[in-house]
C-alpha cells in the first residue's frame, strides 16, 4: 500500500469556560470588540489538573479508539506543543507509555500552530516511507499558562485543549502533499517574549508570555495561506469546487472568512468556524476543529478537508487529506 490517510480523530477541550466578560476588563476592552475582531465569544482554559499531559493523552485515547487501533500497534508517537515546559524528555514518550503502546518511537516537535499539520505530513512520509505502520499525531496546548492577562494583542485569544490523530497505510491516496515552509527573518512577530534565562534572572521571576504583533500576522496569513491552500490543493490534483471542508487553523474568524474569499471556495465548502467557543488553541485548534464539525454533522466520512495550519517562526503547513 503505497498511500497513507487518517484513521481516526480525537479531541478533549479544557473543561473551564471562560466568557469574554472575564477578561475584557482587565485590557479595556469589550465583549463586542472581541466578537467583531477575532469571532471569540468564550474559550476553554485548563484547571490545574488538566496538564499537557493529560490533554494530550485523553485526545490520543479517543484517536484510538475511533480509528479501531490498538495502543500496541502504534509505532512512532509524534506530540507537537510550545507549552510543555519540561525541555527534555518530550512528553510524547510519557503519552506513550500511558497509552500502553510497547516502546514507541516519540518526540516532540516544535512549530507553533503549524504544528498539526507538520505531525501529519511526517506521519504520513513515515508511513510511506515503511519507518512504521501506525503514527499517533497529537497537537496539545496549555497556552493561558502563557498568556499575558494585561496585553491587549492576546489576552482574550489564546486557549487549550488537545487533538489527536492516527496516520496508517490505505489503498487509496487520503493525505496529500504537504505545502509548508517558515520565515525566520519575521521570528519576532509571534514569539515567547523571554528566554528561560531572561525568565529566571528577571527582578520578578514569571512564566514567559507570549507576544504577537497582531496585524502584521493578520495581513501574512490573510493572503500567504490562501495562496499555500491552493497549492495544497493543486498537489492533491483538485480544485476549491471538489472540496468539501475547510479546516484552517482557528486563529481569528477574519482571517478564516478573507482565506475563504482568497480562494473562492463555494459556498457548498462547509468551514469550520470552532473559535467561537473554543479560542485559538494553537497545535490543537485544526483537530479540535475538525472534531466539532463531526459533532454538528459538517464533517462526513471521505469528505475532502483542506487543512492549513500557520502561526509562529512563521511556519506553515498544508494538506488535504480524505475523512475518517
Ligand atoms: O495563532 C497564531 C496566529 N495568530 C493570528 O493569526 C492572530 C492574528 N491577528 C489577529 O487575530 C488580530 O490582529 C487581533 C484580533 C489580535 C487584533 O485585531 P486587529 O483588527 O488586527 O486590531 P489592531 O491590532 O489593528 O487594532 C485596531 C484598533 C487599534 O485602535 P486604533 O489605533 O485603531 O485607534 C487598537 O488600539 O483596536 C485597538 N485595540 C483594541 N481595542 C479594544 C487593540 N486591541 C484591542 C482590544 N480591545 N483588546
Amino acid at each position: 500500500m503505497n498511500h497513507t490517510r487518517i484513521l481516526g480523530i480525537g479531541a478533549y477541550r479544557a473543561s473551564r469556560v471562560v466568557p469574554n466578560s472575564e477578561i475584557v476588563e482587565r485590557i479595556d476592552s469589550s465583549d463586542e470588540w472581541v466578537q467583531q475582531r477575532s469571532g471569540i465569544r468564550e474559550r476553554r482554559w485548563a484547571t490545574e489538573d488538566e496538564t499537557v499531559r493529560s490533554m494530550g493523552l485523553a485526545a490520543s485515547r479517543q484517536a484510538l479508539e475511533r480509528a479501531g487501533v490498538d495502543a500496541r500497534q502504534i509505532d512512532c508517537v509524534i506530540v507537537a506543543t510550545v507549552s510543555h515546559f519540561m525541555q527534555t524528555p518530550a512528553v510524547a514518550t510519557l503519552i506513550a507509555h500511558d497509552l500502553g503502546a510497547d516502546q514507541p518511537a516519540a518526540f516532540d516537535i516544535s512549530a507553533a500552530c503549524a504544528g498539526f499539520s507538520h505531525g501529519i505530513a511526517l506521519a504520513s512520509d513515515l508511513v510511506r516511507g515503511g519507518s512504521a505502520r501506525h503514527v499517533l499525531v497529537v497537537g496539545v496546548e496549555r497556552l493561558s499558562e502563557i498568556t499575558d492577562p494585561d496585553d491587549r494583542g492576546s489576552a482574550f485569544i489564546f486557549a487549550d485543549g488537545a487533538g489527536a490523530a492516527v496516520v496508517g497505510p490505505s489503498e487509496t491516496p487520503g493525505i496529500g502533499p504537504v505545502v509548508w515552509g517558515s520565515d525566520g527573518e519575521q521570528y519576532d512577530l509571534i514569539r515567547q517574549r523571554e528566554d528561560w534565562r531572561e525568565v529566571i534572572v528577571a527582578e520578578q521571576p514569571r512564566m514567559p508570555h507570549l507576544t504577537m504583533q497582531g496585524a502584521a500576522v493578520f495581513r501574512w496569513a490573510s493572503f500567504t495561506m490562501a495562496k499555500v491552500g491552493l497549492q495544497a490543493l493543486d498537489r492533491f490534483g483538485i480544485g476549491p469546487d471538489d472540496l468539501d471542508c475547510f479546516v484552517p487553523h482557528q486563529a481569528n474568524m477574519r482571517i478564516t472568512d478573507a482565506m475563504a474569499r482568497a480562494m473562492k471556495l463555494p459556498e457548498t465548502v462547509r468551514v469550520a468556524r470552532d473559535i467561537a467557543t473554543q479560542g485559538n488553541t494553537s497545535a490543537a485548534s485544526i483537530p479540535l476543529a475538525l472534531d466539532r464539525m463531526y459533532l454538528d454533522g459538517e464533517a462526513r466520512s471521505g469528505d475532502r478537508a483542506l487543512l492549513i495550519a500557520f502561526g509562529a517562526g512563521l511556519a506553515y503547513a498544508a494538506q488535504v487529506v480524505v475523512l475518517p
